[in-house]
């Protein structure tokens, strides 16, 4: 039960890290764990190692329940071996992995590791890699959520990875495939251990986390509250929550879109408006702020929201935007959990750095995404959906089922301004006074295609909906589609743009 010892424990506490089972008390209802493989010992043989055994060996496992749903978990023990994974170690944790495919129930994983068993040399790999086997198995079968609470260093960083959420605590936890000192000798780069791969790098510059947490209790606790939007597995719906009818109208809403175009707005306004009382938990807060993902309810149901922060480079979509909508889509629609997309998007960032990065690879994830998901999907258009963007979020074309747009939206290849320029190029080159010729055939163009109606007098919008009706309409609307069924062709496998 102590571990590595009393001693070793007093060294984590003053680290300001709990324990492998604090950490598990926290994480668990009450009681309700349930252990495996306590008495496991390594078979190491080498370096005096057979004087060195801890019953255990650096992992804790088992299963147990948060708030009364079954969930299976490991919690390495950084007093034992620096909670480095041995062959045995490995084993522990596969062997719950397997009882959580079978059983269909999420896996979480607590780490804290000096990575692998440095005295076994080729087993420790090849525990690492069973791990990541069915890391990949499980991907899109049950939940997997990975808490980084310690070192994770080298190739042990991809089972984290591989899994569907990653969250780290700050200042005491780092991520990366290489650490300072290799850095230092390959690129001659000096650099400490938080910067290259602390909580805060990880969730604002690479993305790779997608919650720091201020510490230990703050992860666990949103991991706790992570779950409550998941279904155990991938034949199951996410929890519904009790959910009083009230008068949905939110008149705040009218009011929320500024007369001038180009004057941002927060979106999360929006959301906190539309989604059921205190029930957005947003994912990636910190990384690709132009757009904005997270788990919201919608009438005591668990939805996915994906929207353009107008607020944050003007809600532009971008590499990282794309790739963090799309995988957020992917998870949802995995899972079951329908979508909601919010629209206000000026296009796709144009630019060298963009182009030579791929935009066009990476924006094509979030079209693929979006396109591929079978779970109900709808959009409200609050302001601007130009260009390919209008197309890549949720558009009527790529199978959303409900499309409604506020009376304030802009739907037309792209802005005004550059429209004008471009298609009366001659006309205004040969006025007589060009500017004034600019300005009137930009309002042309504006009384046009700067609104809702001809997106809807196609079909392409279903309703121009006032503001503050936006709520009820969403409840109907998910309500409408909670047994929606598609048949996919036969294949294998997509092959998303990666
Ligand atoms: C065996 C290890 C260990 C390891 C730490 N320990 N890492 N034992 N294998 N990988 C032991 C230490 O000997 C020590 O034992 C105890 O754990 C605590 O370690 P300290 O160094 O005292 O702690 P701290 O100062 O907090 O430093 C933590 C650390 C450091 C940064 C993680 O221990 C470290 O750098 N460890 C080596 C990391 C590493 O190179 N791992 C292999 C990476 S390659 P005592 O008895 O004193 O308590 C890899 C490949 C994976 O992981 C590939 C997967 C595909």
């Amino acid at each position: 039960m102590l571990g590595g010892g009393a001693k070793r424990i007093e060294a984590q506490h003053k680290k300001g890290k709990l324990s492998a089972r604090e950490r598990l008390q926290l994480l668990l209802d009450e009681g309700s764990f349930e252990e495996i493989g306590m008495l496991v010992t390594h078979r190491s043989r080498d370096f005096g190692m057979e004087k060195e055994i801890y019953p255990g060996d650096g992992v804790v496992t088992g299963y147990g329940t948060v708030n009364g749903r079954l969930v299976y978990v490991y919690s390495q023990d950084f007093t034992v071996f620096g909670g480095s994974l041995s062959e045995t170690h490995a084993e522990k944790i596969v062997k719950i992995m397997d009882l959580a495919m079978q059983n269909g129930a999420p896996v979480i994983g607590l780490n804290d590791s000096g990575g692998a068993r440095i005295q076994e040399g080729v087993v420790s790999l090849g525990g690492y890699a069973d791990i990541f086997y069915r890391n990949v198995q499980a991907s899109g079968v049950v939940p997997q959520i990975s808490a980084i609470l310690g070192p994770c260093a080298g190739g042990a960083v991809y089972s984290p990875a591989i899994t569907d959420f990653i969250l780290m605590a700050e200042n005491t936890s780092y991520m990366f495939v290489t650490g300072p000192n290799v850095v230092k000798t390959v690129t001659h780069e000096t650099v400490t251990s938080e910067e290259l791969g602390g909580a805060h790098t990880h969730a604002a510059r690479s993305g790779v986390t997608h919650f720091a947490c201020a510490n230990e209790v703050e992860a666990i606790n949103n991991i706790k509250r992570l779950l409550s939007y998941m279904p155990q597995n991938c034949e199951e719906d996410a929890p519904r929550y009790a959910y009083e009818p009230a008068d949905e109208r939110r008149s705040t809403l009218n009011s929320i879109i500024p007369a001038n175009p180009n004057q941002p707005y927060d979106i999360k306004d929006v959301i906190t408006e539309v989604a059921d009382t205190d029930s957005f938990m947003e994912v990636h807060k910190d990384w690709a702020e132009n757009i904005v993902v997270g788990f919201a309810r919608m009438g005591g149901r668990s939805i996915g929201i994906v929207a353009n922060q107008p607020a944050y480079l003007a809600g532009v979509l971008d590499i990282n935007s794309s790739r963090k909508g799309a995988r957020f889509v992917r998870f949802c629609d995995a899972f079951n959990i329908p979508l909601l997309v919010l629209v206000d998007v000026p296009g796709f960032l144009p630019g060298t750095d963009q182009e030579w990065n791929g935009i066009i690879i990476n924006g094509a994830k979030l079209l693929y995404a979006l396109s591929e998901a079978t779970v109900p999907k709808v959009t409200v258009i609050t302001r601007k959906a130009y260009g390919g963007a209008y197309d890549v979020m949720n558009s009527k074309h790529i199978g959303a089922d409900l499309n409604y747009a506020w009376p304030t939206a802009e739907i037309a290849v792209m802005g005004a301004k550059g429209a004008a320029e471009i298609i009366f190029k001659k006309e205004i080159s040969e006025a007589a006074d060009p500017e004034a010729k600019l300005r009137e055939k930009e309002a042309e163009y504006t009384d046009k295609f700067a609104n809702p109606y001809g997106a809807a007098a196609r079909g392409y919008i279903d309703e121009v909906i006032m503001p503050e009706d936006t709520r009820t309409k969403l409840i109907r609307g998910f309500r409408m589609l909670e047994n929606k069924v598609v048949k996919m062709p036969k294949r294998k496998h997509g092959n998303i743009p990666l």
